[in-house]
């Protein structure tokens, strides 16, 4: 396994998709992209409001994306469609966990679920991760209720290591969140 020592700056994943670092000048396409997902993105999303649809806000949190990239604490990707560079959804490797995990986040658009698309994605994202240096774990953390999304590791080999419980701050969370833990080298590669 060949260690690196960030996640790359563009990752291709198959010949219609590819994931790359979100800059300042996606704020656009990430706010109305997020504009469109809404009402899908705010039982889960404590993020989703009116005012992450806004462009100006979008700029702004992208340029601190960028400072807690040179941080070496969170790299944040569009999922792009080849043909059209249209943005798909948004997937994040982040260290708030603490030393040697990263955890993997995710949303789509609601007009390209059902496709594999988070999930190839997320395995991408997975098999990078592990090669990052001092790595030992990738995590997903998935409300209970939130079925679509605890899919996703299951499909990829991860274990429910635990659920741990805290106050709601979405509208369909119910405050259980189960942590899933891939400790392996090789990702799940079918579904
Ligand atoms: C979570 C979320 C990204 C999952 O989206 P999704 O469309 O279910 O996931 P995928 O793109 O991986 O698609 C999986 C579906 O495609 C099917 N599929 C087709 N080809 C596939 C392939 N090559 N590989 C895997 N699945 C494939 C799967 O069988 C599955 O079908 P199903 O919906 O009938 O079960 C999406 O529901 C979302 O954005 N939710 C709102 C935000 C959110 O909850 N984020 C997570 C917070 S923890």
């Amino acid at each position: 396994m060949n260690v690196i020592a960030v996640p790359p700056e563009r990752i291709d994943l198959d010949a219609d998709t590819y994931l790359r670092w979100l800059r300042v000048g996606d704020a656009e396409a990430v706010a109305r992209a997020v504009d469109e997902s809404l009402d899908h993105l705010k039982p889960w999303m404590p993020w989703a409001d009116t005012q992450s649809t806004d462009v100006t806000f979008q700029r702004n949190r992208l340029r601190q994306q960028s400072q807690q990239r040179e941080r070496t604490e969170e790299w944040q990707y569009g999922l792009f469609r080849v043909a059209d560079e249209l943005l798909l959804g948004s997937f994040g490797l982040m260290t708030r966990r603490g030393p040697g995990t990263l955890e993997i986040g995710y949303w789509l658009h609601p007009d390209v679920g059902g496709r594999g698309y988070a999930t190839n994605a997320a395995r991408a994202l997975t098999t990078i991760g592990r090669r990052v240096r001092s790595i030992k774990q990738l995590i997903i953390v998935c409300d209970e209720a939130n079925t679509r999304s605890a899919a996703i590791p299951q499909r990829i080999g991860y274990t429910l290591q635990r659920v741990e419980s805290r106050t709601p701050e979405a509208s369909g969370e119910t405050g259980r969140m189960q942590i899933w833990v891939f400790e392996g080298s090789t990702p799940t590669a079918t579904r």
